[in-house]
């Protein structure tokens, strides 16, 4: 790998362990003002010490974050689609590589819809802007998405999906976790990070989640929903860094979590 790129991986994954903890905030590109995301910059700003790398869309980066800090940007460059649209499988790519290169982007990050009627153009996507992001040595971190059919989350349609996905030459690739989730790590020849999906019953299924990700192989995650749509956003990234980064067990994260809630209160 070029230095560039090397370099701007090791910004999102820590080289101490390889891993990340990257933040999503990117829902708004199809699901507008979500709950918890009505003022992006309110929810955002708390959340920032605590995350490796934000994934964001240019609109929310350019209007509601400040260039003050000094958080690597993973760049949603994807999109055209909305939750009352026909089809949410129907992206086109929506940023041009000049514009994210003018927003000193670490990484790009777009979706791919494999199994649906925009598979091919889709992966055509994906595969045309990793053809122009080489040139920059910017890593591209493809998102398998599932648009509104969350039974798909399953090792056989995930695996396909993150190998075709780095197949194409995705630098890192963003997934689901599911049941027997090392195999789809292992047959990932590039690192994989988990969603946490729409938002969990409980903060411990999170950490639960998050911690049998990390366990199988994932080298962190790409969280959104389950952060900052909790009660208690900072005590919950927190819980989730300790996971990632300090091999906490679940247990002892979440008595982590109502320990930072308590004090919070
Ligand atoms: C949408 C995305 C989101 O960033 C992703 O789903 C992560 O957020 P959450 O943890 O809320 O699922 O890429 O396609």
């Amino acid at each position: 790998m070029d230095w560039g790129m090397q370099n701007r991986m090791n910004r999102i994954f820590k080289p101490q362990d390889g891993r990340t903890v990257m933040l999503a905030v990117d829902h708004g590109y199809f699901l507008g003002p979500i709950s918890r995301m009505e003022e992006p910059g309110k929810t955002i700003e708390p959340l920032i010490p605590y995350a490796d790398s934000l994934m964001i869309t240019r609109g929310v980066l350019r209007n509601c974050v400040e260039t003050k800090y000094d958080i690597p940007i993973v760049l949603r460059v994807s999109g055209g689609n909305s939750i009352i649209g026909k089809d949410l499988s129907n992206e086109g790519i929506t940023v041009s590589m000049q514009d994210a290169l003018r927003l000193n982007v670490c990484a790009v990050a777009l979706s791919i819809y494999v199994g649906t009627d925009h598979e091919h153009q889709t992966l055509i996507n994906l595969a045309n802007f990793i053809n122009e992001a080489e040139n920059y040595g910017i890593p591209v971190l493809a998102v398998t998405a599932v648009g509104r059919e969350l039974e798909k989350r399953d090792a056989k349609y995930l695996s396909l999906s993150c190998r075709i996905a780095a197949e194409l030459g995705a630098h890192m690739v963003k997934t689901y976790y599911c049941e027997d989730f090392e195999k789809v790590v292992k047959s990932c020849p590039v690192p994989i990070v988990i969603a946490g999906g729409p938002k969990l019953k409980s903060e411990f299924d999170v950490l639960e989640m998050a911690y049998n990700a990390v366990s199988c192989g994932a080298k962190g995650v790409d969280m959104g929903r389950n952060i900052w749509q909790s009660h208690w956003p900072v005590p919950m990234i927190s819980a989730i860094r300790h996971i990632v980064h300090e091999k906490f067990t679940a247990k002892k994260a979440f008595n982590l979590f109502q320990y930072l809630k308590h004090k919070r209160k």
